[in-house]
């Protein structure tokens, strides 16, 4: 870290010090323009940050610091296709996906917009084919079901949209998640379907793991006990993946298989045929309006100035909260059940990038990096975990999001849910009138128990409607704000080496399980654990 990053770093911890003995509330008396400040408006969302436990100053700070990180050229050396995934020596290039066929973005001094859009014009071909009934089955059947089997990256964007867009338009066709590697999974997706109306589209970027290998495997013996193997694989198997050789091995044909670049990470690739469910369940058209909206936030992106900027401004309030703070955790808390996978979505991608503690020029980071991301639905969130953003020991901040409307027919309902949205931002700032800490409870006194201390930050992130666009512009503006921290904490946000360690050991147990025999190199726990399952197992 530069001189000038440490001395505005230095200087945050202290206005840290002197803003937490105030209170949100008189924030905003203290500032009639805060709210005009710090509302923005971008690609059809509506971020209010003004319930955060910052000031003008502390945002001014906050973006020296991210100048003195140099924000705008590690923004721009993503968008330009540089190498900023620097232990595989990739790009990051999921921009590209949505920047349409005029984009510049060019990877080994290629173009690369030809590639995509071919790949598009693929998946339109097959999605209207299926839909329209013309794709069969080994039986001549139509397609009823598709069964998409991916794990991570490769399976939760496209379950995240094809929840939040059940109202956007029609579909005959029921799309499946299958990603675990739990057989009881299997059973409750796979089983109950007809073999001779079922797709499976195996999505892995590298084709080799083991959850989606066991899977994929499993399916091809269920559907192979009722058709010849040639027939089946081919009517029946797409498959997406930058490992095309593993995927000719498994059977599946050349025709049938949709690329997918090494300079796309797994969390970042909803936009590439990853996003094939939500094509074949919605219509290609739909998709592509998802990708139109994560190009409008591109744009806010890429030419907004830093104070304004909804991504940036995002990142560096998480940051605030955690880093300056002392937030060890922050919730995301949708008030929309179509938006029920966000949070899930959301920690694979800010935990698996930013997850980390070594920087970019392979030092030990000296300062925290990635808080935990959680959350859950609200109004459910109000009766299982408020309470400790009420009334427990830590801070914990709380994105809201929110649809100002809603296409069903409701509206009770939407007006309940969003009034308790807006209620619990109020009330977890405002708290409620403070009692004396050593109070005694006496009769006519507020007891300390009852006492709600109020000012826990929190920001709201709404929109007109849920739509393909607006979707598309929530998912592209996380992306940002995660890429915008991993610049400040000056971390890889595009690799994952830490998950290789458990898959490493999985394989030799599973080795132990199949030989029965116990290998001394375990701990004297894991070692008994094995031999108990294995004793099990007879
Ligand atoms: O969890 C590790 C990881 O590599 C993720 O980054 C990725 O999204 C997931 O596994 C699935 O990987 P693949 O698409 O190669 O099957």
């Amino acid at each position: 870290m530069n001189k000038e990053f440490q001395s505005i770093w230095k200087g945050l911890d202290r206005h840290a010090n002197s803003i937490s003995k105030l209170k949100i509330v008189d924030l905003f008396s203290s500032d009639s323009n805060r709210l005009t400040c710090m509302r923005l408006e971008a690609a059809g969302l509506s971020l209010d940050l003004s319930k955060n436990l910052v000031d003008k100053k502390i945002l001014d700070r906050l973006t020296d610091l991210a100048l003195a990180a140099e924000l705008p050229s590690a923004i721009r050396a993503m968008f330009e296709g540089r190498i900023i995934n620097v232990t595989e020596k990739r790009a990051a290039l999921h921009t590209a996906l949505r920047a349409g066929p005029n984009s510049l973005a060019r990877v080994n001094g290629r173009r690369i917009a030809p590639e995509i859009a071919t790949v598009h014009a693929r998946m339109r071909e097959l999605t209207d084919s299926v839909r329209l009934g013309h794709w069969k089955g080994a039986s001549g059947e139509k397609i009823t079901d598709i069964v998409h089997i991916g794990i991570g990256g490769s399976h939760l964007g496209p379950e995240l949209a094809c929840e939040a867009l059940r109202y956007s338009a029609d579909s005959r066709l029921r799309v499946h998640f299958l990603s675990s590697v739990d057989g009881g999974q299997f059973d409750r997706i796979v089983t109950p379907l007809d073999p001779a109306s079922t797709l499976f589209i195996i999505a892995s970027k590298s084709f080799s793991t083991t959850e989606t290998r066991l899977n994929a495997a499993s399916a091809k013996s269920w559907l192979t006990t009722r058709f010849s193997e040639h027939n089946a694989i081919a009517q029946h198997f797409f498959a997406i993946t930058n490992a095309p050789e593993h995927v000719r091995q498994f059977g599946i044909p050349e025709a049938n298989i949709f690329p997918l670049w090494d300079w796309i990470s797994g969390r970042y690739s909803v936009w590439s045929a990853i996003g094939l469910p939500i094509a074949l369940k919605f219509g290609m058209k739909h998709f592509e309006m998802m990708l139109t909206g994560a190009a409008e936030m591109d744009k806010h992106f890429q030419h907004t100035p830093l104070p304004t900027n909804a991504p940036v401004l995002l990142g560096l309030i998480g940051l605030w909260n955690s880093n300056f703070l002392g937030a060890e955790s922050y919730a995301v808390v949708p008030y929309d059940d179509r938006l029920r996978h966000l949070p899930t979505y959301l920690q694979q991608l800010e935990m698996e990038s930013n997850g980390k503690r070594t920087t970019l020029s392979n030092h030990p980071l000296d300062i925290a990096s990635a808080p935990v991301t959680w959350g859950g639905l609200g109004t459910n969130a109000q009766h299982t975990f408020f309470q400790l953003l009420y009334q427990g020991t830590r801070i914990i901040p709380v994105d809201f999001i929110v649809s100002m409307t809603h296409p069903a027919a409701h509206s009770e309902h939407h007006a309940t849910l969003v009034a308790n949205c807006f209620a619990q931002a109020e009330a977890l700032a405002r708290g409620s009138p403070s009692v004396e800490a050593n109070c005694t409870p006496e009769i006519g006194s507020t007891p300390l128990y009852k006492d709600i201390p109020g000012n826990n930050p929190s920001t709201t992130i709404s929109m007109d409607s849920l739509t393909p666009e607006t979707l598309g512009s929530l998912i592209a503006l996380y992306e940002h704000k995660t890429y915008v921290q991993s610049v400040i904490w000056n971390i890889n946000a595009f690799d994952q080496g830490g998950v290789e360690a458990g898959k490493t050991i999985a394989r030799d147990i599973l080795e132990e399980f199949r030989s029965g025999h116990v290998d001394g190199k375990h701990d004297p726990s894991t070692s008994a654990l094995i031999r108990r399952y294995i004793e099990n197992r007879k």
